[in-house]
């Protein structure tokens, strides 16, 4: 992992944001617990992007449908015989890869040496084969390019065999086929057997949207770069239901809207990047990323699908219930296309914590801080009184009422106050609220600005105002 991202990470665990599941049992692979502050960032996340979604657009609304589906719901959606990545393993050190993975790194490697044609042809071979679903010629391809294992060294490799990505367990006591269910790979399944019914009961017409936030689980073969690519993670999801032929036109403008979405909450338009897809899955008819630069290189955070009238038409045949809608406007009866914004959220938390992650270098120290909009910082501010006596405290705790109904705030009294400056810099928080003698006198506070470290003299009276507008999204 780069230089960058091992700091990050070391920095989430150290500051209460983010830790190895089961850490005392040497974690699992691919998933990870959020601590104290990581919590109120990720639910600060979800909660702007639900608020965005449901509240400003009156033609969206929420759902929270079960993780649990009846698993003809995944032969429909296509899961069942094609959610699949090729997977190959090595027989000397017994770790399982990523075929495709094994040969795109390798062309980057190639590419890097200056081997520029050779890579794009071995990228070309790769992309052909998977294509035609021919796995001998991916392995075949392995071998002749001489690709080792990076931890026996060796070239001794197994078949390349399809490896489906979902998880699957029983429901009751007997274990048969018939009850194997999967634990959802994606939400928006969710949305897509409900439509009837929240189109029907919440009154909607088209064109409307249906929201969703929740866990999606997917036994990814290649788990790395942190929180980038977990077996258990978040998504938030929405399916914009259209009439045919106008989804091309709703495609641009979400993908507008989400773009702007992104740069509102602090992202540097140099940072973020459109990308549209070259090869497109077999239920889109058109479909881009929004990617951000991690530490790792441009990488995907959120998906633009074009899905057509893919789900819904495959839901009618499986379940032999119509999933049509009635148009008043144009008088017809037909299966609304649709367009999908779908974004995780612990991808959009590491973007987050990447773009917030500050380390400014004067000449005797580095200053690190995270740099959150204020909106979503997990604390909004810290009320310090600058001593533990004359009272100072107990006028630090009237602010406290005074705002902890509204903010999440931390009270601290222990140790200097540059070193609790410190402490709150670390973990993101805007506002250091310092109380004095002064403020006994005139009721005025000190106010620290997380990023410019700048103080100034405030009536506690303006307090919640200022913090208010200043978290406002
Ligand atoms: N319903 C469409 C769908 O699921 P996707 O591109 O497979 O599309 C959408 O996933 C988003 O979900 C991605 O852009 C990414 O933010 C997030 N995501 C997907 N797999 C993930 C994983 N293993 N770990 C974390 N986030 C993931």
């Amino acid at each position: 992992e780069n230089a960058q991202l091992k700091d990050i990470i070391a920095h989430a665990k150290e500051y209460g944001f983010v830790y190895p599941s089961s850490e005392i049992y040497d974690g699992l692979q691919a998933v990870y617990d959020y601590g104290a502050y990581g919590v109120e960032l990720k639910n600060n996340l979800k909660r702007l992007w639900w608020e965005t979604m449901t509240r400003v657009h009156e033609n969206i609304v929420g759902i929270d449908a079960a993780i649990f589906m009846h698993p003809t719901t995944w032969k429909a959606s296509g899961h069942v015989d094609s959610f699949n990545d090729p997977m190959i393993d090595n027989k000397d050190s017994k770790k399982r890869y990523r075929a495709d993975v094994l040969v795109e790194e390798h062309a980057a490697k190639l590419e890097n040496d200056g081997k520029v044609e050779e890579a794009k042809q071995l990228t070309a071979a790769l992309a052909r084969l998977l294509e035609a679903e021919d796995l001998a010629g991916v392995r075949d391809l392995i071998i002749n390019e001489g690709i080792t294992c990076p931890i026996s060294g060796t070239s001794n490799w197994t078949d390349v065999r399809q490896f489906n990505l979902m998880f699957s367990t029983q429901v009751g006591s007997v274990a048969d086929d018939a009850s194997t269910i999967y634990l959802r790979p994606e939400t928006a399944q969710g949305i897509f057997v409900n439509f009837l019914n929240v189109q029907k009961t919440a009154r909607m017409k088209v064109p409307f949207g249906i929201a969703q936030i929740g866990k999606a689980f997917r036994n990814e073969i290649v788990a790395r770069q942190f929180i980038f690519r977990m077996r258990e993670f978040e998504q938030m999801e929405m399916q914009f239901f259209v009439r045919p032929g106008t989804e091309l036109d709703w495609y641009q403008k979400w993908a507008d809207v989400r773009m702007r979405w992104h740069l509102a909450l602090g992202t540097p338009a140099e940072k973020l990047r459109k990308h549209d897809h070259e090869k497109l899955a077999h239920y889109a008819n058109a479909a881009m990323d929004i990617e951000y630069e991690f530490p790792f290189g441009f990488k995907e955070v959120e998906g633009i699908h074009s899905r057509t009238d893919f789900d819904l038409k495959s839901h009618q045949e499986y379940s032999k219930k119509k999933q049509q809608y009635f148009d008043p406007e144009v008088n017809q009866n037909y299966i609304p296309y649709v367009i999908e914004t779908s974004i995780g959220a612990d991808r959009l938390f590491l973007l987050t914590l990447c773009n917030a992650y500050t380390e400014e270098k004067t000449e005797d120290k580095t200053r690190v801080y995270l740099k959150f909009h204020p909106a979503v910082a997990p604390v909004k501010a810290a009320i310090l009184p600058l001593t533990k006596k004359d009272g100072l405290p107990e006028k630090a705790q009237e602010i406290v009422e005074l705002l902890k109904y509204d903010f999440n705030i931390i009270y601290e009294e222990a140790a200097s106050i540059g070193k609790r400056y410190t402490r709150q810099d670390l973990i993101g928080t805007p506002f250091c609220i310092a109380v004095d003698h002064q403020t006994l006198e005139d009721n005025t506070v000190t106010i620290r600005h997380r990023d410019t470290t700048e103080q100034e003299r405030v009536p506690i009276s303006e307090l919640h105002a200022r913090i208010a507008e200043a978290t406002s999204f």
